[in-house]
């Protein structure tokens, strides 16, 4: 589709407003709504209930009910999977409507949220469908006069709180799992974005799941994402976002009923492209995306490029070469590679690490304006710091933008110690034609994810997440089922 198809067809777009609560489309209690805005140019894109405490826990009750009864965890698991499948169907059906959502609420370019977001949200939810009836439990090695066996059952209330960076991505790599282990379930989209996730609760709706099972509540963090976390009957708040909220998350537990919390945080994720790399036209192209894909609004973004001296002007050359395809265009132009920041604020915050940088001695090399501010929007171009310390800000906090920072390494020991130098561990990646190199250091790095020669080789068959403050629990795969299940161990004792 073409930019002005985009643009009659977004015109004409049915924006979801309401909260979805046991199975009904609902304003806030307090009938407040909050301007939802986009960052394409600024302007108000609709209003949308902004839910709060009594949202929630109206919410939450009618999730325990619905868990209670079994109306969902209670169902064969061939009608829960033809349910979901039905669901993935109904997202798939409404893609386009979805895909131009999720651009105009965020922000990112209409090829991505076809080519990524909304098809992987399609994929998570077909994936775990398929999955739900093929995950046995276990028979204990016990003497011959008992058997015990060993069951995971669903948690009970899920709260899940996400980010406004891939929105209803996220949404779907929380809900497919959940959901699957037979969980109710209360989604707090960011109140940046809770476009598709409010659609995502419609159609799950149509699908079959039934009522307050999946309940999506929007609101601000503070108001509605604290209530959820520190509600009395929820069994688990699943998140993705910022550190600074993750602590929160741990202290509201720790001062409710001790919920689990699953997070999945932020890094300072580092590529080393060693001068005996393959092909280092490939990993200019990896340095690239790596760190400009999604503004840089991506928590495993390659933020730290670790280049062997003897090799680094040249391929810093090679990675300018490259950025430029990532200057920022309309987001609902087919042809853009980068679109706006999220808001405004985000946009200021990265362009105060820009001045820190150059403050700091790093030497830009590429970009550092903001640009299109004609539009009203919010964007940045692609930025590149060359001769970073490992010890600047630049190279120690989360920048959440398009701003790569490259640090220059003597031998195989100094990439590994600059590498693991930082209090993040989400994602890390190494360029090297040598099997021994690779192996070695891919063990030595603490993060939970490691990319030898390919940067984000991201399938929903291995698990996502990090070690140090980066988090803990997993998203994809079948271990995230772990996190929203409990075992349990049933024994008979009877006569041998
Ligand atoms: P955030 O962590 O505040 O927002 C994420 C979610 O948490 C949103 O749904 C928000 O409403 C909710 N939230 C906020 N305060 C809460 C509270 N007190 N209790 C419960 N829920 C709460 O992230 P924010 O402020 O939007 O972005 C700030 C920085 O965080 C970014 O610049 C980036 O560095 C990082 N971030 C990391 C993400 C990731 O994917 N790991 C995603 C989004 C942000
Ligand atoms: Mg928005």
């Amino acid at each position: 589709m073409t930019l002005q198809q985009n643009l009659d067809r977004a015109a004409t777009l049915a924006l979801p407003g309401l909260a979805v609560i046991d199975g009904k489309l609902v304003p806030a209690q307090s009938g407040k709504t909050f301007p939802n805005t986009t960052p394409r140019d600024g302007t108000v894109l609709n209003q949308v209930a902004e839910c709060g405490p009594a949202d929630i826990d109206a919410a939450v009750k009618a999730a325990r009910a619905s868990f209670e009864d079994g109306r969902w965890r209670g169902k064969p698991p061939r009608e829960k999977k033809k349910i979901m499948f039905r669901l993935a169907e109904l997202m798939e059906r409404d893609f386009e409507d979805l895909a131009l959502m999720e651009t105009l609420d965020m922000g990112k370019p209409i090829r991505d949220s076809r080519g990524f977001d909304i098809a992987s949200a399609v994929n998570s939810i077909r994936w775990y469908a398929e999955a739900l009836d093929k995950v046995y439990g276990e028979v204990a090695t016990t003497p011959a006069e008992r058997l015990s066996f060993i069951v995971r059952e669903p948690l009970g209330v899920v709260g899940a709180i996400i980010p406004w960076n891939f929105p209803l991505h996220m949404a779907c790599w929380k809900v497919g799992p959940a959901l699957a282990a037979g969980n109710s379930i209360v989604l707090k989209p960011a109140e940046q974005s809770p476009l598709t996730a409010l659609k995502l609760g419609e159609l799950a709706l149509e699908a079959g799941v039934p009522p307050g099972v999946l309940n999506v509540v929007p609101g601000f963090g503070e108001s509605a994402g604290q209530a959820l976390a520190r509600h009395m009957d929820v069994d688990l708040i699943a998140f993705t976002g910022s550190g600074e909220v993750g602590r929160k998350l741990m202290v509201y537990a720790g001062e409710s009923n001790l919920k689990r919390v699953s997070l999945e945080l932020g890094g300072k994720s580092p590529q080393i492209v060693f001068a005996d790399a393959e092909n280092l036209d490939e990993a200019a192209d990896a340095a690239a995306w790596g760190i400009f894909f999604n503004q840089g609004e991506v928590c495993n973004a390659a933020s730290r490029l670790l280049v062997e001296a003897s090799i680094k002007d040249a391929f810093v050359e090679k990675v300018l070469a490259r950025a430029g395809a990532y200057m920022p265009g309309d987001p609902l132009d087919p042809a853009s590679t980068a679109g706006a920041l999220v808001t405004e604020g985000q946009m200021k915050r990265v362009l105060s690490y820009v001045d820190v940088a150059q403050k700091e001695g790093a030497k830009l090399s590429l970009g550092g304006k903001r640009v299109r501010a004609e539009s009203g929007g919010y964007y940045v171009e692609p930025t590149v710091f060359d001769n970073v310390l490992n010890t600047h800000t630049l190279a120690r906090e989360e920048v959440f933008g398009p701003v790569l920072g490259v640090i220059a390494f003597k031998d195989e020991d100094e990439a590994v110690r600059i590498a693991n130098d930082t209090v993040y561990g989400l994602a890390s990646g190494l360029w090297t034609a040598n099997i021994s190199r690779a192996h070695r250091v891919s063990r030595k790095l603490r993060s939970g994810l490691v990319w030898i020669n390919g940067w984000d080789a991201c399938d929903i068959t291995v698990p996502f997440g990090g070690a140090k403050q980066s988090g803990f629990g997993r998203d994809r795969s079948l271990h995230a089922l772990e996190k929203y299940t409990e075992l349990k161990g049933i024994s008979v004792t009877y006569k041998v």
